[in-house]
């Protein structure tokens, strides 16, 4: 399909415009009307939007793109969309003009991502290596700017962005030992990650270069676009002093992922990713890194790791913890004592190294971030498709095996230890064996895993200093990582996608995963009570809403990052799938 470059401009303002309307219909600031397939959206603005649509068990709306209309014309301007709507979303026009910056910032990602994919179709994205396919994604699937990264140019979204497929190399600094925190597990890893980074020669070339400076070093890589920006402007003061030495650019060819600030050592895929801070505003906030769990981070990821080989389930369902051995912070000497500075500037100079998933496979298997599940070619054929049929078994058994594999070891996770992990499909990576999911690797635990504030004797196990640095929830909050962060963040759109590719049925689709989740519950009796405690067959489920946060909170800086809000609570899918097939068996 080839296509002039403003019928291509028109088709991803329309995809973007249905995309909108989708999620912001989900959240509730919009309400079209209508039933059956046809939809109309009447603005306060007098603008009308038309469109045909099908509402999932999630009673989201999903938009056919090609057949929007405003005012009787085909849609051809997201940016006119949120004009249009701007009294429904609630924005003043400080927030608005901001949107729709970022909103730019996303189309120009969005057209990208269209020429990139151009190349290949879903049969190949299917077979792609784990980090290799990621350039290919189309970014958070409920972030309806999704590729904002304010503070970048055009030269810099081509050079560091992942949807441009650009190698980078990093640049390392050597920064004073006593400015550092540094969490690990073992000390020999400070080394060892520096050199799976560069060759043996670079390697030799760097420490000589430190090894005649006096004091103790820390080596740090930094993401070339931070240095520019950042590092050798507002660190001046150690540079001047000699407390950070630049060590210039070094090393192996690293590709970005889908997260930006985390990439992948190209030229060995064995080789930890990396983790820098990245002082730019992307989807929900700015990308540094916070130091309040580096000192911890290491001994965390060594003890979950601990948990997925020794307990039973576990260890039965291959469940892999992508560890993160090494993690580094540098605070500012002077933002430091700003207490109520703006988080961004606390988040400046760091690193995480983490296993990569492809250390760990064997043989035939092969690994897929869980978002990639979700992605389409250009053509709207599915990867997911083509996945389910290199197994040769049917849709409804790929997916029975793919929940006993991922939702059954997070939820025991949460029952028999209390450890909640956000499960969207960008810290999930799922293991296949010729298209068969056989297990789980599970990331980015700096953060994005919490524990129940319950004291469950499972938990004593990890040291009291990491203990008391995470979050601690009520399991009725915890267990939004995995109805909110799983449920509605992935199976919400897994289970529309089956159902438009005409694979499965949403229904059949929640009682699978219903039936998987009590086949486990029947296992396991002796967590009777923590079942009652994290129920996944409530009759509502809360509904978190990312979008409307940045409509009320807007771009000003703020000293913490911003927290989501709640809509009106959703009726459990896996409720109604369970009762109406019943119905449908009776
Ligand atoms: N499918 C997805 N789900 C959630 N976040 C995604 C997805 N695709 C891309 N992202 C981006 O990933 C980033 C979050 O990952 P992050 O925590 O920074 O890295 P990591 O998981 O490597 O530690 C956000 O910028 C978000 O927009
Ligand atoms: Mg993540």
């Amino acid at each position: 399909m080839m296509m002039t470059q403003q019928a291509l401009w028109q088709h991803v303002n329309r995809v973007l415009v249905a995309k909108c309307i989708s999620e912001l219909q989900y959240e509730e600031c919009l309400v079209p009307e209508g039933g059956a397939d046809c939809w109309t959206l009447n603005l306060a603005s007098g603008a009308r939007y038309r469109f045909f649509a099908w509402q999932s068990l999630w009673g989201q709306l999903r938009l056919n793109a090609e057949s929007l209309m405003r005012n009787g014309k085909p849609v051809d301007s997201a940016a006119q969309f949120f004009i249009d709507a701007q009294g429904e979303l609630g924005m003043d026009d400080i927030v608005l003009a901001n949107l729709l910056e970022e909103c730019a910032q996303t189309l120009q990602g969005d057209l990208q991502s269209w020429w990139l994919r151009q190349s290949v179709s879903a049969r190949q994205m299917a077979q792609m290596d784990v980090d290799v396919m990621q350039p290919y994604l189309d970014g958070h699937p409920k972030a309806v700017l999704n590729k904002g990264r304010l503070g970048w140019g055009a030269d810099e979204l081509a050079r560091y962005a992942p949807e441009y497929n650009q190698p980078l190399r990093l640049r390392w600094v050597a920064v004073a030992r006593p400015h550092c925190v540094v969490g690990l597990e073992q000390d020999s890893d400070l080394d060892g990650v520096i050199k799976s980074a560069m060759s043996a020669a670079e390697y030799q070339s760097l420490r000589s270069r430190v090894d005649c400076l006096n004091g103790e070093w820390i080596l740090l890589p930094v993401h070339p676009w931070q240095w520019q920006h950042k590092i050798r402007i507002h660190f001046q003061a150690w540079i001047a002093r000699g407390e950070l030495v630049d060590l210039g650019e070094a090393g192996c060819r690293y590709l970005p992922l889908q997260s930006i600030r985390t990439l992948a050592n190209l030229d060995f895929p064995q080789a930890p990713n990396v983790k820098l801070p990245l002082t730019i505003l992307n989807t929900s906030c700015y990308r540094g890194i916070p130091g309040h769990y580096i000192a911890v981070g290491a001994r965390l990821s060594a003890w979950l790791d601990e948990r997925c080989r020794t307990d039973p389930l576990l260890y039965d369902r291959g469940t892999l913890v992508l560890r993160e051995p090494v993690g580094i912070t540098c605070a500012h000497p002077d933002y430091r004592q700003v207490q109520g500075a703006p988080y961004r500037y606390q988040e400046m100079l760091g690193v995480i190294w983490r296993d990569s998933v492809q250390k760990n496979l064997h043989g035939d298997e092969r690994a897929m971030l869980m978002a990639g599940f979700l992605q389409q070619d250009n053509q709207g054929d599915a990867v997911v498709k083509h996945v389910i049929a290199e197994s040769g078994l049917p849709p409804r058994q790929w997916l029975r095996k793919l929940f006993d594999v991922v939702v059954v070891p997070l939820y025991h996770l949460m029952c028999q230890y209390g450890v909640g992990l956000v499960a969207h499909g960008q810290n999930l990576t799922l293991i296949t064996e010729n298209g068969v999911p056989k297990r789980l690797a599970i990331k980015d635990l700096q953060g994005d895993l919490r524990l129940v504030d319950q004291p469950f004797a499972e938990l004593q196990l990890l040291p009291q200093d990491v203990r008391a640095t995470l979050t601690r929830l009520p399991p009725e909050y915890l267990i939004h990582d995995l109805q909110t962060g799983h449920f509605v963040t992935v199976l919400r759109y897994l289970s529309a996608l089956l159902q438009e590719q005409n694979l499965l049925s949403e229904t059949a689709f929640y009682a699978t995963l219903a039936l998987s989740i009590a086949e486990y519950q029947r296992a396991y009796p002796q967590l009777h009570e923590r079942f009652r405690l994290f129920d996944l067959l409530t009759p509502n489920i809360k509904k978190v809403c990312i979008n409307r946060v940045r409509f009320i909170e807007g771009y000003a800086d703020r000293a913490q990052r911003p927290l989501p809000i709640l809509g009106t609570d959703i009726s459990n899918p896996l409720r109604s799938a369970v009762r109406q097939e019943q119905q449908e068996i009776a």
